[in-house]
Order: C-alpha cells, then structure tokens, then sequence
C-alpha cells in the first residue's frame, strides 16, 4: 500500500468517488458534485489541508485520506473502495499520516470522529492508536437527520515514535 498526494490529474476520479453513495458508505453524508465544483474545491483547498489516494501495490487506486488544521490540532478522515474494505488498507494509511503529522509538524494531537454505529472506522482508530473521547452531539447531517459522532485522537506522547515511516533517512 502507498499513499500518494492527490493532484489534479485525480479530479475526475474524485469526482466519480463523491458521486458514489457506496464509496461514502452508510454514515457519510450525501453529495453530488460536478467536475467544475470539485476543481473549484482542489484549487481553494489551504495549504496545510492534503489529500492522498492510497494505492494498492499495484497501482490501483482505492481510496483516499485527509488531514486538515482543526484549530492548533489536525483532523483526519478517509474513505475506501467497498471491495477492498476489511484488509488492513486504512489502518496501514492511519499509521503512515499519523506518523508523517507527528515528523513533519510541531502539533500534540490528531482528532477523527466517526459515527457511533461505523463499527469499522472505530476500530481503524483503535488498532492506529487513537483514544475515544465522547460524544459530539449533533455532528453531521446524514440523510435527513442530525447525527451523532464520537470523537477520538491520539496525543503526540502516545505516539511516541513512528510504527511505520522511518525517523531518519540516514
Ligand atoms: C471505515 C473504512 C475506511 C475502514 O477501512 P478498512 O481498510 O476496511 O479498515 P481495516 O481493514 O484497516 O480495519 C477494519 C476493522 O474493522 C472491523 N470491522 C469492519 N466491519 C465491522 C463490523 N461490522 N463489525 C465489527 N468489526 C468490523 C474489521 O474486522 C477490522 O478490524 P480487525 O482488524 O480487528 O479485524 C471503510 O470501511 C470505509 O471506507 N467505509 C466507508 C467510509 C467511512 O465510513 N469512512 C469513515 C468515516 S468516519
């Protein structure tokens, strides 16, 4: 597994994903989006906001992670392909952006929420480390109603040190 930073050759097929209600799966909210919008969006997203397809061995391309500023803090999220959930794949992305925050940046937390039912983003968080710290009530709209989140993060001294990316490139 490789994650990659998005570019705009990407566009179309970020499009194509956000079109597709099982891409989001069952707790992500909703969207249609033209190939206009979704430039307008790459081309105004901040500087400290990335986006990564994460690619099989391969080459293949099945899904995607973010981070993004929340604050002093950083936010991340991610999506995957239906057909290759359930192999380890975001977990591994998990790793590979918690321990490239933690390098690359003087921040002491990284924060993610998922629905309480999205039993599989919950234990992606686990397995990478992260703590559950409550609920937030009234998260995100999902198809007609007001949901929900729980919030996790994981704290830079928990991290400790990379599971995956190397400390030094010596
Ligand atoms: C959430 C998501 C990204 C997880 O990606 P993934 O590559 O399948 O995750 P992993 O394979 O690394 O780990 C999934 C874990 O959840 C477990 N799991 C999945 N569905 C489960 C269920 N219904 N009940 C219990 N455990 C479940 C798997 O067994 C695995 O845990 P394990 O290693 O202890 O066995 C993927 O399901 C997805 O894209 N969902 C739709 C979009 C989404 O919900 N994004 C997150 C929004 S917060």
């Amino acid at each position: 597994m490789n994650l990659r930073i998005m570019e705009k050759e990407d566009l179309p097929l970020i499009a194509e994903w956000a079109n597709n209600p099982d891409f989001g799966g069952e707790y992500e909210p909703l969207e249609q989006i033209s190939r206009k919008e979704v430039e307008k969006w790459y081309d105004n997203l901040g500087s400290e906001e990335k986006w990564f397809i994460i690619e099989k061995k391969d080459g293949g391309k099945i899904g995607q992670i973010f981070h993004a500023p929340r604050g002093p803090h950083f936010l991340i999220g991610y999506r995957l392909l239906p057909s290759e959930r359930n192999k380890g794949y975001c977990t591994e992305a998990v790793r590979i952006i918690v321990d490239y925050l933690f390098l690359s940046k003087d921040i002491v937390r990284i924060q993610a929420d998922a629905n309480p039912r999205n039993i599989a983003s919950q234990r992606v968080l686990e397995k990478a480390g992260f703590k559950k710290e409550g609920l937030i009530r009234k998260d995100v709209y999902v198809r007609g109603e007001w949901k929900d989140g729980i919030l996790y993060s994981i704290l830079r001294d928990e991290w400790k040190e990379p599971k995956i990316l190397p400390k030094t490139t010596s």
